[in-house]
């Protein structure tokens, strides 16, 4: 087993390397059989939205969180920054914070700060991606009274493994924040609460953000917008398939999509291919037909209604405590106590 990352930032970087040739890594043969799985799919061909986190595709959607029409990152860190002190004050003491996904730990840094004026605080960040646990040590390492340590972990893994090192008078909370919850459809999200629900202690919280259900025209909008940064981002999973695996999709002939599944409630991104084509992806030792009009299924972001979401606590083990909904971009931050 891999030991937890203690002090990311003293990993030590070759910087007097000479490189003449863009540098590829070697394929993923992870990657590879995933992209080739996913494009066997049928009827519906899919790629898995873990993949869209590449370093272009991260920047792309750190460039996604600053558009006008996309307001969910914004209404996430505007609910943590009012609400931080209510929140703190509605936890019993001593509390340790476990956060699912921390991305750099940025929008987390109210909570912890109104945490760390009442108590040392121990906070575990739980990520897969290493480059992400490094940024939240620069991120959050000044706050005083705080101590960082990062998993490299799956979400269960980690909060497993900081569930067992707490002490038995310490409370814990876990964070899962940025509406993560919605990228599973219903079913599936209930089944992981359950099991975040199986590592926790009665009397355990669990704070949790879900983008809330709005106007049909504000969805699309929020995930096609008009800079076609969204585009970008959607489409550079073929990017990255031509980068990491010598694929040969011609980004030209595939268009993003995004549609509402009324059934489902949710936002349904696809990439539409424009013609008949054939892609090889030589890495993946793999090649692929495309009919005109087909689509790759990518993501889908299920929209909740807070009386879904009050039934859903229930339904998982937890009580709902506290409810706070942001009024220029209905998202809600909710506050669950296990029972
Ligand atoms: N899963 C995030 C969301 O629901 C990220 C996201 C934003 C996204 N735009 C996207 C994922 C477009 C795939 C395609 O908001």
């Amino acid at each position: 087993m891999r030991e937890p990352i203690v002090s990311p930032a003293r990993r030590s970087r070759a910087t007097h390397l000479m490189v003449t040739q863009p540098f590829k890594a070697a394929p993923s043969y992870a990657f590879a059989a995933d992209v080739r799985a996913g494009l066997s799919k049928y009827p519906q061909k899919e790629l898995l939205s873990k993949y869209l986190y590449d370093d272009v595709g991260s920047a792309l959607f750190e460039v996604i969180g600053l558009l006008p029409e996309y307001g969910l990152t914004r209404a996430d860190e505007r609910l943590l920054r009012c609400h931080a002190a209510e929140l703190v004050s509605r936890l019993p003491g001593p509390v340790v914070v476990a956060e699912l996904g921390s991305g750099s730990g940025k929008k987390t840094r109210a909570i912890l700060e109104a945490l760390c004026r009442r108590q040392n605080t121990p906070y575990f960040p739980i990520e897969i991606s290493r480059k992400a646990l490094a940024m939240v040590q620069r991120e959050l390492g000044d706050i005083d009274s705080i101590s960082i340590v990062g998993f490299e972990r799956e979400y269960l893994d980690g909060l497993r493994e900081v569930a067992a090192r707490r002490k038995p008078s310490q409370h814990l909370l876990v964070l899962f924040l940025g509406s993560t919850i919605g990228n599973f459809d219903p079913p599936a999200g209930a089944q992981f609460l359950r099991k975040v629900r199986a590592e926790l202690r009665p009397g355990d919280s669990l704070l949790l953000g879900a983008d809330l259900e709005k106007p049909i025209p504000q969805l699309l909008a929020a995930y096609d917008d008009s800079l076609g940064v969204t585009a970008a981002f959607n489409l550079n999973l073929l990017a990255r398939i031509n980068r990491e695996l010598d694929g040969d999709f011609d980004l030209r002939h595939f268009r993003h999509l995004a549609m509402f599944n009324a059934e489902t409630c949710s936002v349904e991104m696809h990439i539409r291919s424009m013609r008949d084509q054939r892609v090889a992806i030589p890495a993946a030792n793999f090649s692929v037909s495309f009919a005109e009009g087909e689509t790759i299924w990518t993501e889908s972001c299920h929209k909740y209604s807070p009386q879904e979401l009050l039934a859903l606590a229930r339904d998982t083990g937890f009580r709902q405590k506290a409810q706070w909904i942001d009024r220029e971009w209905p998202f809600a931050e909710s506050l669950w106590i296990a029972d």
